[in-house]
């Protein structure tokens, strides 16, 4: 089977190359030119682990290559998948204009029945609006070429993306017609051979699932960061509390860790969109809301909380941060908490000086007011304070003797509780983290 990714980046370049290790034949196509000329070079633009080497096997076993020119790769597929970035705007809602663009080249260049697919995350309707673009296009050259859209919305997490496509949880597949669901299940048979689940349903419900699954897991997060708040007003400790809770099958441990809130390009968006698209169908979703005024309670109670460990004032001190990308494992610094604590900083008037092991690219971009530093203890020298932001592996086993050395005064303000309040306080820290 012959199949093409439109927008090859975190989600489309994952999604292409590990179709391609399935043996389909792949086109990846992107409007950035650039990318794809740094792609054709052999070199893949993103950090996610293992998918230098999958992409460069792939390319050198014909499976998988690149181009600029969208119809061209839709004309030689079956099957045409959609990843392309879908932003938030102002209001929450969700900018479709890349997906419409892509709806439009795919009308103006097929040539005969193809299934189109969303994998971008996309409100409710949004196929139905693709079918609309597509036949408004194929109207306008008087073609009358029939198609199928549905929806298979990807849960991959980026730092683990290519495990996650190979073995995922599930797959959910949704479609209004018996000739889209027989080819999606071709296309995902290798999935079928290692039993995984497959949740066939119809595309409204598939476009659905994704947002469910999100708004719920980042409400276990404001949900464990409300109550490591309270812990640290009535000194319990709320890693207990997530074992305490999480072991109980019925609540799962996962996504019960406290921190400075969540990020990513995912998460905050799709919460926003969410309860955008709920509240315009007449559903406001009163828990996602809440869930999103917690996370920025959150980011802005950890601007706080180094502030006081600072003896309230943020003047004239240095801060070194450690981690920039919204999590380990990537260089993403899409809603980085990172980037909305290091702003709080600046904004009541340190310096900061950070490293992140895979993010200094993205950050000279988004941060050009801080200094970038060549590691941990380059960030750690002459601040007042060190705040761990991102939980890297390299920052887990730190030569303290050498941070506290470095720093003008020993204070580690531990966003993501890697280290142990009590070692760090007989070490001579000034230790705050979150919670405990
Ligand atoms: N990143 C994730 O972890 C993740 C996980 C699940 C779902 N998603 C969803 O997948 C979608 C893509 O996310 P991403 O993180 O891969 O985005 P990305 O920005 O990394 O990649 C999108 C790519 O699409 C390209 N593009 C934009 N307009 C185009 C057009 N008209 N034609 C061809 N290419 C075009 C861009 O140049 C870019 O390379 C979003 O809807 C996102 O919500 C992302």
């Amino acid at each position: 089977m012959n199949i093409c990714v439109i927008g090859t980046g975190y989600v489309g370049l994952v999604t292409g190359a590990c179709f391609a290790e399935f043996g389909v034949q792949v086109i990846c196509a992107d409007v950035d030119a650039e990318k794809i000329a740094r792609l054709e070079r052999g070199e893949v633009p993103i950090y996610e682990p293992g998918l230098e080497d999958l992409v460069e096997r792939n390319v050198r076993q014909g499976r998988l290559t690149f181009t600029t020119d969208t119809a061209e790769a839709v004309n030689a597929s079956l099957v045409v998948f959609v990843a392309v970035p879908t932003p938030p705007q102002e209001d929450g809602s969700t900018d479709l204009s890349a997906v419409e663009a892509v709806a439009r080249e795919v009308g103006r260049s097929m040539d005969g029945y193809k299934v189109i697919v969303n994998k971008s995350t996309v409100p409710v309707g949004t196929a139905a609006k693709v079918k609309g673009w597509i036949q408004e296009e194929l109207a306008a050259r008087s073609r009358s070429t029939r198609f199928s859209v549905a929806s298979n919305p990807e849960f991959l997490r980026e730092g683990a993306a290519i495990g996650d496509f190979m073995r995922p949880d599930r797959v959910v597949i949704g479609t209004d017609d018996e000739e889209a669901t027989a080819i999606l299940k071709s296309l995902y048979r290798p999935l079928y051979l290692i039993e995984t689940p497959v949740v066939l349903t119809n595309v409204v419900t598939a476009e659905l699932t994704k947002y469910a699954a999100n708004a719920f897991l980042a409400t276990k997060i404001s949900f464990i960061n409300e109550f490591a708040n309270l812990c640290e007003r009535v000194g319990a400790d709320v890693h207990d509390i997530s074992r305490g809770i999480g072991l109980d099958k019925r609540i799962g441990s996962k996504f019960l860790h406290p921190g400075p809130g969540f990020g990513g390009s995912c998460f905050p968006k799709d919460t926003r969109s969410v309860a955008h698209f709920g509240r315009e169908y007449g559903e406001g979703l009163e828990i996602v809301d809440a869930v999103i005024r917690v996370n920025e309670r959150q980011h802005q109670r950890m601007v706080e909380k180094i502030t006081a460990v600072l003896d309230g004032d943020l003047r004239d001190k240095t801060v070194g941060v450690l981690g920039l990308s919204f999590k380990p494992e990537t260089d993403d610094m899409r809603e980085s908490p990172a980037a909305v604590i290091i702003r709080g900083m600046l904004e009541g008037g340190a310096k900061v000086q950070a490293y992140d092991p895979e993010a200094m690219v993205e950050a000279s971009k988004l941060l050009p007011e801080i200094a970038l530093c060549d590691d941990a203890y380059g960030a750690s020298k002459d601040a007042d304070a060190l705040v761990i932001v991102t939980e890297w592996n390299q920052f887990r086993m730190l030569d303290l003797e050498r941070v506290r050395g470095l720093l003008r005064q020993p204070v580690i303000v531990d966003l993501r509780n890697i280290y142990e309040p009590g070692p760090m306080s007989r070490a001579g820290f000034t230790y705050v983290c979150v919670g405990r």
